[in-house]
């Protein structure tokens, strides 16, 4: 069954999108169980190491915990969240941006609490808008942040600076691997790179995926954690596993996630785990405080699209 679909009218947008995008009711609730994390992006250096999948599945069991989830697949190549889904979006941020749409008119509700916005060519475009867009972008897509508990993105693999970016704004950067040699190199060099952009201030997860067992996923992230410390002193931290399981690809070819079609597969735990890890404070950093006003995620992300493109 696919998800339900809930095209807004034109009107009213401000409540429209308020009754969208949040649960009053609940949003309170959740954002008390929060620590200090309400964005979190989701990269990787090699490509084809389960993003899309740790995404789609992190942000089920976010949800049902109670807090209200915001997906924007933020992948500047071929977007596939809606593909996980079973959603054909018509439009995206790109839309918005051009003026065409309204945001209201590209968000899909796929559960109670969980919207997802299709990013499509609009986020490549905010870098290369003038300022006065920019500021009335940020005003759109701050209804987005004030009214959702937790952001994720999920970005394509490697170092476009626009992921970079991505990563650099949020709270949280989960790095996906695999346990094959080439995927283990290639987030050692995006985790050198995010450490190194941001001066060594960058908040870190490794996740290990397609793992045979734990012992084998806390060996790959011994590997790539200690080299990290020894050569770059990166304080990175391990938030957990996904066990290879062949009902994740079910799942893909059903076109319906993991945790809403399969309950009983061995990974469904490891997602659980992890939605749970992604809120644990960071270890001996300063809790920096939550900015009011709903656009810092925004604002970040604007100003090091446009300072890397500077570059
Ligand atoms: N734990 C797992 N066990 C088995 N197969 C998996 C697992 N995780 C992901 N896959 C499979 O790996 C493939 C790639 O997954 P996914 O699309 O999530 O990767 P990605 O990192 O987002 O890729 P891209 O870099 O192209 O965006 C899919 O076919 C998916 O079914
Ligand atoms: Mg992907």
């Amino acid at each position: 069954m696919n998800p339900v679909i809930m095209p807004p009218p034109a009107i009213d947008q401000a409540t429209r999108l308020r009754e969208l995008v949040l649960d009053r009711k609940d949003a309170s609730a959740g954002r008390s169980k929060i620590t200090g994390v309400r964005s979190v992006s989701i990269l990787s250096g090699k490509g084809g190491v389960g993003k899309s999948n740790l995404a789609v599945n992190m942000a089920l069991a976010i949800a049902n915990q109670g807090m209200n989830v915001t997906l924007l697949d933020a992948d500047l190549g071929l977007a596939n969240i809606d593909i996980l889904f079973g959603v054909v979006p018509k439009f995206n941020l790109g839309h918005v941006l051009r003026g065409e749409k309204e945001l209201s008119d590209i968000l899909f509700r796929v559960g109670e609490r969980l919207t997802i916005v299709p990013g499509g060519s609009g986020l490549r475009e905010l870098a290369d808008i003038d300022s006065e867009r920019q500021a009335w972008m940020i005003d759109r897509l701050s209804f987005l942040e004030n009214d959702t508990d937790v952001l994720i993105f999920d970005t394509s693999a490697g170092l476009h600076r626009n992921v970079l970016a991505f990563a650099m704004a949020s709270d949280l950067s989960v790095l996906v691997t695999t346990p094959e040699p080439t995927a283990i190199r290639d987030s050692y060099s995006v985790l050198k790179s995010l450490w190194q952009s941001t001066g060594g201030n960058a908040n870190i997860g490794l996740v290990v995926n397609m793992a045979q067992d734990k012992d084998e996923a806390e060996s790959v992230s011994y590997r790539i954690l200690s080299a990290a410390e020894q050569f770059l002193g990166c304080r990175a931290r391990y938030l957990g596993c996904i066990l290879w399981d062949a009902a994740i690809r079910d799942s893909v070819k059903k076109r319906r996630p993991l945790l809403l079609s399969n309950e009983r597969a061995v990974s469904v735990q490891c997602f659980k785990d992890l939605a749970g890890k992604v809120f644990e404070p960071r270890p001996e950093a300063v809790e920096a405080p939550l900015e009011v006003g709903g656009t810092s995620f925004l604002r970040r992300l604007i100003n090091q699209m446009t300072r890397k493109k500077a570059d």
